[in-house]
């Protein structure tokens, strides 16, 4: 994604040490990077230390006749691709969220045509306080894109959300919010499944697992972002339906292999449901009953089609097929093993041991599997996970480095 412009405004907190690392890193990946310092973002870095990283003259004043005459503000603010507000302090945010324009930063973020992308950085009570989250709705509602903040130890000595985002979750966050405006998947055709599958006793019992489907949700989601034509293929779940996706609901594992089908052809599929491996081998037409001598019911169960194995298969294949593997032990070795086995071309693995909450919850920490290695990725929202995978996706099938 080289050769294209941020414009980071760094507002006045004790965060601002670490936008300085956000330029290093910006611009080893090729961006270009203008800085505007505010008033209170120069008494913690320097207004040389920004300009030595990033290889600019840095923006200060809205009334200096030189900054004027070289680059007015209006064109400040739309010469770039991306803006970035790091650390964004509380001030920041009311005065994007009020519209006020009595400084050079605030001006440029209410000048600006581009997206903008806000890393708060603020004390926990500042963060918590009722005026700065109806800032923060009301700057959601308006478009702005956030990173963060984190729990953490703060600057204060206090503990709690305030910590900015670090600086290699900003790039990535940049990165994945410019392949969103720009569409990087617009024209691909993505097919996700997800969620558990119901496998039918009777007609009133089933046999099932505890999958919540909000991974397989928010990869179709991330997709759609990116301009990807998406159909999500979902067993039974409490989840809406996500936006700009087309929803197939199904119960068995064998009506999802039908929907997969129906969905193809596909450029990438994305297994992410925890399809049943085995159903009993008949359903009952009617429930069944409790016998008089106590004698249990025996189960013969059949297996079910793998659904992630016949579409890597498919012809026309798939240029990219991704699965899941849900582990409690052995997580990266036997996701290799899963990946050669069933013939796809990356596995997400995560640790789905009982202490780990992953299941449910709405985290999870993952291992990127691919013919090139592994990758540890750090624990993260289930949403985050899915906007780093879409981010890849689009590296893959459209040449960009993601
Ligand atoms: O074999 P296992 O269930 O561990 O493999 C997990 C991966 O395979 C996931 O991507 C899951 O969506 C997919 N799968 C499938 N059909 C099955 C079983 C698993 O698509 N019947």
């Amino acid at each position: 994604m080289g050769g294209r412009k941020i414009l980071l405004i760094i507002g006045g907190g004790i965060a601002a040490y670490k936008s300085l690392e956000v330029i290093r890193r910006l611009r080893q990946r090729g961006f270009s990077v203008g800085a505007v310092l505010t008033k209170a973002g120069a008494e913690f870095v320097t207004p040389l230390s920004v300009s030595a990283l990033a290889g600019e003259k840095v923006f200060q004043d809205l009334f200096s006749l030189t900054d004027e005459s070289e680059m007015g503000h209006i064109e400040l603010s739309r010469s770039a691709d991306l803006v970035v507000v790091a650390p964004a302090t509380a001030d920041l945010m009311a005065k994007l969220a009020g519209g006020h324009a009595n400084d050079l930063a605030s001006t440029t973020l209410l000048a600006t045509d581009k997206t903008v992308l806000m890393a708060p950085a603020m004390n926990v009570r500042m963060w918590n306080h009722p005026a700065t989250q109806r800032n923060l709705a009301q700057l959601r509602k308006d478009g702005i894109v956030f990173v963060g903040p984190g729990d953490g130890e703060m600057a204060c000595g206090e503990f709690g959300p305030g910590r900015m985002a670090e600086p290699n979750d900003i790039v990535v966050a940049i990165e994945n919010t410019l392949a969103a405006s720009s569409g990087a998947l617009a024209g691909v055709k993505a097919l996700v499944t997800a969620g558990p599958t119901h496998e039918s006793l009777d007609p009133v019992r089933f046999i099932s697992n505890r999958s919540s489907g909000k991974q397989g949700y928010a990869i179709a989601t991330a997709l759609a972002e990116l301009g990807a034509d998406t159909t999500l293929v979902s067993g039974p779940v409490a989840l809406e339906a996500p936006a700009r996706v087309k929803l197939v609901s199904v119960e068995t594992a064998q009506e999802m292999l039908v929907a997969c089908d129906r969905a193809l052809p596909a450029d990438v599929v994305v297994c992410a449901a925890a399809v049943a491996d085995w159903r009993p081998e008949t359903t009952a037409g009617q429930k069944l009953k409790k016998r008089q001598n106590g004698a249990t019911p025996v189960i013969t169960l059949a297996e079910n089609p793998d659904i992630l194995a016949t579409l890597s298969h498919a012809v026309p294949r798939p240029a990219l097929v991704i699965g899941f593997a849900a582990e409690t032990e052995n997580v990266v070795a036997y996701a290799q093993a899963k990946r050669t086995r069933k013939g796809c071309d990356w596995i997400v693995a995560n640790d789905v041991s009982p202490g780990t909450g992953i299941m449910s919850g709405d985290q999870n920490r993952v291992h990127l599997v691919s013919g090139d290695g592994v990758e540890d990725w750090p624990l993260l929202d289930k949403a985050e996970v899915a906007h780093r995978l879409a981010a890849r996706i689009a590296g893959v099938l459209k040449g960009r480095t993601a």
